[in-house]
């Protein structure tokens, strides 16, 4: 196994860095990609900056330049469900581009020539990922949708919703990087703790929340998964 490991912001992949062995930097398309082994994995960890094109760029590359064979996206997301709450974790069993609307060509979701919607994430992965985050906080499992859009007003979260009412969390990479891992055959899984509740409050609660507790559990929970 190589491990990619991507996240969008630096709080979110606070301490990886500093816990990867023998680490080496490549700089390639304005992004760092730093190899190197955490506990026993062969790991490349990369910050692919906010949204879809950001993180579809940051995946392919992980894979065609890098080598990885897993991917796992880890950071920060919106509550998109009433039982979901500031602080806990959602594993995305799915994901979904809520801003893409082929329509009237293809249904609106769905992702032309795929014939999908959604993308599944690996099971065993995901699987792995949740035991590794269940002794910190709740984990609740299922679809996560994104889209090149902070979500912060609560008329925004509730047209998600109306849309894809099975929605968990809102963010704006997941479901870039499930597409390219999809098209390329490569097993991923999606990590994000909820930073708040993609209301009219989101943007001052995710800038408290992704200096606190974000960068915590993105360390505890990847440090639970790769040790043996
Ligand atoms: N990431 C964290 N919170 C978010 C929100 N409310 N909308 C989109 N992405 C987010």
């Amino acid at each position: 196994m190589r491990l990619g490991i991507i996240s969008a912001l630096a709080e979110e992949q606070h301490g990886l860095l500093e816990a990867l062995q023998s680490p080496a930097k490549h700089v390639h398309g304005m992004r760092e990609y730093t190899t190197g082994k955490l506990w026993e994995i062969d790991a490349v960890c990369v910050l692919s900056r906010i949204g879809k094109v950001a993180a579809a760029m940051t995946a392919a590359i992980l894979v065609e330049k890098f080598g990885v064979t897993h991917i796992i996206f880890t950071g920060v997301a919106g509550s998109g469900d009433k039982n979901v709450h500031v602080g806990d974790i959602v594993v995305a069993e799915s994901l979904v581009q809520h801003d893409f609307d082929a329509s009237p060509l293809f249904p609106k979701f769905e992702i032309p020539l795929t014939g999908l919607s959604s993308f599944a994430t690996d099971v065993a992965l995901t699987e792995k990922l949740a035991d590794a985050a269940a002794p910190f906080t709740r984990v609740h499992r299922g679809l996560i949708a994104s889209g090149d859009q902070f979500i912060g007003k609560l008329t925004q979260i509730q047209a998600v919703k109306a849309a894809l009412p099975a929605v968990l969390a809102v963010e704006m990479e997941g479901a870039a990087v499930a597409q390219v891992c999809f098209e390329l055959g490569i097993p991923f899984a999606v990590i994000r703790t909820i930073s708040d509740n993609a209301n009219d409050d989101a943007a001052v609660d995710f800038m408290h929340f992704i200096k606190t507790v974000a960068s915590r559990y993105a360390f505890d929970v990847i440090r639970n998964f790769c040790k043996p």
